[in-house]
């Protein structure tokens, strides 16, 4: 199979492709455009992808006729048309399960760094503006012991559940459906978003952006929740709408938000890189080397199994 990877990746994940199947790659370090993208997939089986690059109806109708195959290097789909590349005849692989826990390590610095005030302690240290220790100095919030609000009770909501139990909090959540008992594990379901908002201490986003949760985190929402409350978010930055957290930031309605991901990124909205209580992080939710080489794994596999002709569980379409 002829395999080409489009996006850097690290040395041991690039080695994976490299030693199962002479893949080729884009060495320019950089993300290629939609034009040197469809040029180098020319005569490839497979392409390797990750979030940075958008494939739209239109340049799934324009990859060249050989490309079967359609790794994305990520969990999150929202950046692929998946009919028009199902149409296409093209099969999608993605990296389920493989980040879940890293995720929720991420999810759970958010919240400590967000409720513990941690981008302005880091100021004073690096900017040598400490002045000693007082009983007044970057009073923050507890974690421990309070109600976490988790939207999105899927793989990784529930890898931030179990971490959050492990710090005494009691676990709230809104899905699409409620969870079966064993999976649910004592956490309390919510039908809506608003009830959810109305019992949450922390709100913890981890669902996917899709149709149905795009800007769903709005004035509204927020304004349910406690003025100590923090919002904050693992998922995809579209699920909020800017404008409104950022208000809710400002006028003090609600305490603070922990963001690893964000619209449009890397242009955030400007506000979050001024405001004190926005400990924002450049989506770096599963970027841990173990996590890398475990995501470019699932993909080497399920390709393998479907050039065997099986569909392997991280086959979308
Ligand atoms: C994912 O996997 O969707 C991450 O957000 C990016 O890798």
């Amino acid at each position: 199979m002829r395999v080409y990877v489009a996006c850097p990746f690290p040395a041991p994940v690039l080695d994976l492709f490299v030693q199962r199947f002479g893949a080729a790659h884009n060495g320019t370090g950089r993300v290629l455009d939609n034009d040197a993208l469809i040029a180098a997939a020319q005569g490839m089986d497979a392409l390797v992808i990750t979030v940075t690059n958008r494939i739209d109806g239109g340049l799934a109708a324009a990859l060249p006729a050989s490309v079967k195959a359609l790794c994305t290097y990520s969990v999150g789909t929202d950046h692929l048309d998946l009919d028009a590349l199902q149409a296409k005849g093209i099969a999608v692989f993605s990296t389920p399960d493989v980040l879940n826990e890293s995720c929720a390590d991420t999810a759970m610095l958010l919240m400590l760094g967000a409720a513990r005030r941690v981008i302005e302690g880091i100021g004073l240290i690096r900017q040598g503006t400490w002045t000693g220790w007082s009983p007044l100095q970057l009073i923050g919030h507890d974690v421990w012991g309070k109600r976490l609000g988790i939207l999105g009770m899927g793989r990784i909501g529930r890898a931030i559940a179990r971490r959050a139990r492990g710090f005494g909090m009691q676990v709230h959540y809104h899905n699409r459906s409620r969870l079966a008992p064993d999976a649910e594990a004592g956490a309390h379901y919510h039908e809506s978003l608003e009830s959810l908002a109305g019992h949450s201490d922390f709100l913890c986003i981890a669902c996917p952006a899709n149709a149905s949760t795009r800007g769903i985190v709005n004035a509204g929402i927020l304004a349910r929740l406690p003025a100590h409350a923090i919002v904050c978010n693992v998922a995809r930055g579209d699920v909020i709408r800017d404008e409104d957290l950022v208000q809710a930031l400002r006028s003090g309605a609600i305490a603070a938000a922990g963001l690893d991901v964000y619209a449009g990124e890397p242009d955030i909205h400007p506000a979050y890189r001024e405001l004190p209580n926005v400990f924002g992080l450049p989506h770096i939710g599963s970027s841990t080397i173990d996590t890398r080489i475990a995501m470019g794994e699932i993909l080497c596999s399920g390709l393998e199994a479907w050039s065997r002709g099986s569909r392997p569980a991280n086959q979308l379409c």
